[in-house]
């Protein structure tokens, strides 16, 4: 297939890239960099374009017929989108729906698109499933869902077939391929703990120790982006003999709190992790964790990094060494 990667120069897109070319589809890029990196692209075609400019995609797919799009193109720090929410529902929202937009001009009737945990806001059950109310708190999870409402409208009205994936906390990296997560700001805690080790950033700050949970730390869900990819690929397969529009919760299963997390790195790295103990943010559920049994179940998807410590071990070997 020839593949449409929307966000391609991106953490999550760029690791999408050896996996499309191992299963011998064919990759565009089409990215405007604003938070992506052209070293992450490799051996790649990249478009540089803009969603939000319906010439940029019409040009894209009038170069080439496409079978499918992924779509990991967002804005996506959640305190931003609470500063400035009429920004995402431009960017995530209306972008997206400017690419639905194009595709349905060239035809293209197959989309992967790059969800999230936020969609569900405050869980209420120890383990998410999809059967979870669609309750986002924050426009950032809004957004998104909004976008898996017009997938499913879509599907009914013009058949477009899609699989939503809901991400809960994306980590790890790619050594061997060169590529790995890099941020500026780095929101999220694996890269954080790793540059705080390396002396980097503004050290390492543990934002509330009195939660409900084992430690008294928040617990989250860690997958790992080779994951991320297979369950891509998997989902591509999905489209062709199953029509209308999907979502997939994608977590390992396994809930890991930030100190278990610090914990770990020091024992990957052997390295001590300064940090400092702060208050609570507001709208940090104590627990996120996902039930993925219906990705394992229609997908097929297994995720192969369980451990904590292998997928930080993959962050650290690209994070001593980073690219860009
Ligand atoms: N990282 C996570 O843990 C996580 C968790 C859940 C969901 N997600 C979702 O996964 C997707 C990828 O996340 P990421 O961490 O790789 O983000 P990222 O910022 O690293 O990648 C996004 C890419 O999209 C590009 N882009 C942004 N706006 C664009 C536009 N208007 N036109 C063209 N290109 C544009 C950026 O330049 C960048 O290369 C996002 O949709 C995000 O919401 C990420």
């Amino acid at each position: 297939m020839r593949v449409l990667v929307c966000g391609g120069a991106g953490y999550i897109g760029s690791h999408m890239l050896p996996g499309l070319a191992a299963a011998g589809h064919q990759a565009v890029v089409f990215d405007d960099l604003s938070t992506g990196h052209r070293e992450a692209v490799g051996d790649a075609p990249l478009v540089e374009g803009d969603l939000s400019r319906p010439g940029d995609l019409d040009a894209v797919f009038a170069g080439a017929r496409f079978d499918a799009v992924m779509h990991f193109a967002a804005r996506s720090l959640v305190a931003e989108s609470v500063r400035e929410p009429l920004a995402y529902y431009e960017h995530n929202v209306a972008g997206t729906l400017r690419l639905l937009q194009a595709m349905r001009r060239a035809g293209v009737e197959r989309l992967v698109f790059s969800s999230t945990a936020a969609v569900y806001g405050e869980p209420r059950s120890a383990e998410i499933d999809e059967a979870h109310p669609i309750a986002p708190i924050n426009p950032y999870g809004a957004g998104k869902a909004m976008v898996e409402r017009m997938l499913a409208d879509a599907a009914r009205a013009y058949g477009l077939r899609s699989v939503s994936l809901r991400y809960f906390n994306a980590a790890g990296a790619d050594p061997a391929a060169g590529i790995g997560e890099s941020h500026d700001p780095e929101t999220h805690l694996i890269p954080n703990v790793l540059r705080a080790m390396r002396g980097e950033g503004d050290g390492l700050k543990v934002y509330g120790a009195d939660y409900p949970t084992r430690d008294g730390t928040c617990v989250r869900d860690y997958v790992h982006v080779h994951d991320l990819a297979a369950a891509h690929l998997a989902a591509l397969d999905y489209m062709d003999s199953v029509p209308g529009a999907h979502a997939f919760n994608l977590g390992n299963g396994g809930g890991f709190s930030v100190l278990e997390v610090i914990e770990a790195a020091r024992a990957v790295v052997g390295r001590e992790v300064p940090y400092t103990v702060d208050a609570r943010r507001p709208g940090d559920p104590a627990v996120l964790v996902a039930s993925s049994a219906l990705a394992r179940e229609r997908l097929g998807w297994r995720p192969a990094y369980t451990d904590i410590g292998a997928i930080i071990a993959t962050a650290w070997a690209w994070h001593r060494n980073p690219r860009y």
